[in-house]
């Protein structure tokens, strides 16, 4: 029989967009809203509040937004006390002209109020995008004890001050914030503790992390091997760095702490100077091309992976040659490429577009060339005994899914009992994007 003062518990949907920040967001506000009585559920028709943890990246990013949000009407027509919100980079960026433009929306939520949301239900306030003054991960309640996946993201540090002319993530990230190291010791053994055996720490700009440490300010290399330490803890891996802050240290650890995994990536965006000047990068191409050269000196097998745009405004035919010439320079293990997107507030955006043709003319011949390079480094791994974290079974049964130590996903026959296990395997053959391996 249930007890009358505990009423049934509110169940909780969260789709989530954008990068693994907001992955790792989104688990947490799943935690700060546990109190209030909400448990998560993958069926939007039977939450009681559904939450969309939103991407500005790229204007198609936020369309995705409103597009979702129409589709959640009937939802709402049938239920009028589902409460549908907002939340992420678009939340942040447009407040309540949500509202505005989508009257079905209750809530809408800047990352950096999440641990807001509570309060926000029981008090009924409908927007909250400000810039607290107190960190939201310390008011933000402890992940519950529950055991979980061998893999998981930490966020270490948020927000960029970079200021790239195209982009969104200063404004609607705000100003760089790194987290004290005794905190992110803690959700470590945390999570370690809950059977995690790879931790990815996250930042929009992770390499520039300067947090609190015993003795002073720690660089995040200083920051990877205190990780290391802890026992059990197998694998590290951080991700997004800025070229620019990749120091010695960093590059040193690459190659003498073997826990943290033989993959780096490094956006880079053009391999045109002018280009690169114009997007207020703050390095050459020839700047790029050192700095690869010094990490691979320290970990020559270390995989490389980056992100470029295509028809910034002002780029050329040979501008973007060049950028070609980059990347048959460094042969990259995959990179994003995407076509450049106007977005409103950002400097570029008030520049003269490259027509469309030509900007996605030039992706599609940057995607082939990165394609061809994706299949040489897989193919290049066929033969080769590696690491795998095993995460999950594979689509037939008796398989097995896990990532390599330079993240290719490989599949291998094996029992289920094996998730979670790091384990010894020969790859032998390549596929599409994954590689096939045999436990050794
Ligand atoms: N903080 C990371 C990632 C930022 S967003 C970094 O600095 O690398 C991820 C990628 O989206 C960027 O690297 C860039 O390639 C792409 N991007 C950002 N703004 C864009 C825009 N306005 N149009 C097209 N691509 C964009
Ligand atoms: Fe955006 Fe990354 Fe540049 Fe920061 S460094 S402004 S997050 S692209
Ligand atoms: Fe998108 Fe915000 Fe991440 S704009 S890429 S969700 S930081």
């Amino acid at each position: 029989m249930s007890d009358p003062k505990t009423p049934d518990p509110k169940k909780l949907y969260i789709k989530t967009y954008g990068c693994q920040m907001n992955v790792y967001d989104s688990e947490r506000m799943a935690e700060a809203l546990a109190p209030s009585g909400y448990v998560t559920t993958d069926q939007a028709d039977e939450a009681d509040m559904i939450l969309l943890n939103t991407c500005h990246i790229r204007e198609k990013a936020a369309e995705k937004t409103y597009h979702e949000l129409g589709r959640l009407r009937p939802l709402k027509e049938e239920r009028p006390d589902l409460r549908i919100g907002v939340t992420g980079c678009v939340a942040q960026a447009e407040g309540a002209e949500i509202i505005a433009r989508q009257p079905l929306v209750d809530l809408v939520v800047g990352p950096q109020s999440y641990h807001r949301l509570p309060e926000m239900l029981a008090r009924g306030i409908a927007v909250e995008t400000e810039f607290p003054e107190e960190d939201k991960f310390d008011r933000l309640p402890q992940r519950p004890k529950a055991q979980r996946g061998p893999t998981a993201f930490l966020t270490v540090q948020e927000g960029c001050d970079k200021f790239c002319a195209f982009c969104v993530v200063p404004y609607t990230r705000g100003a760089e914030v790194s987290r004290p190291v005794e905190r992110i010791l803690a959700e470590a053994r945390d999570l370690v503790d809950r059977g995690v055996r790879e931790i990815t720490l996250l930042g929009q700009n992770v390499n520039a992390y300067h947090g609190d440490g015993e003795g002073g300010d720690w660089g995040l290399a200083r920051l990877i091997r205190e990780l290391a330490r802890i026992d059990g803890l197998e694998r590290l891996r951080y991700t997004t760095s800025h070229p620019n802050d990749m120091d010695d240290d960093l590059i040193a650890a690459h190659g003498d702490e073997p826990k943290l995994m033989p993959y780096l990536h490094l956006p880079v965006q053009s391999g045109s100077d002018r280009i690169l000047k114009a997007m207020n990068r703050r390095h050459t191409a020839a700047d790029y091309l050192a700095l690869v050269e010094r990490i691979r000196a320290a970990r020559p097998d270390i995989l490389l992976t980056s992100d470029f745009i295509t028809g910034f405004p002002g780029e050329t035919e040979a501008d973007f040659q060049a950028t070609m010439d980059l990347v048959e320079a460094v042969g990259f293990g995959t990179a994003f490429t995407f076509r450049y997107s106007a977005r409103p507030g950002t400097p570029a955006a008030e520049k003269p577009p490259v027509p469309k043709p030509e900007a996605e003319d030039r992706l599609h011949r940057l995607q082939a060339l990165i394609a061809r390079q994706q299949r040489a480094a897989q193919e290049a791994m066929v033969g080769r005994e590696v690491g795998v974290l095993f995460e999950k079974p594979g689509r037939q049964a008796g398989q097995l899914v896990g990532k390599s130590d330079h993240l290719h996903a490989v599949h291998v026959a094996g029992p289920d009992a094996r998730i979670g296990d790091l384990a010894r395997v020969r790859i032998i053959a390549s596929g599409a994007n994954s590689l096939q391996g045999q436990l050794i």
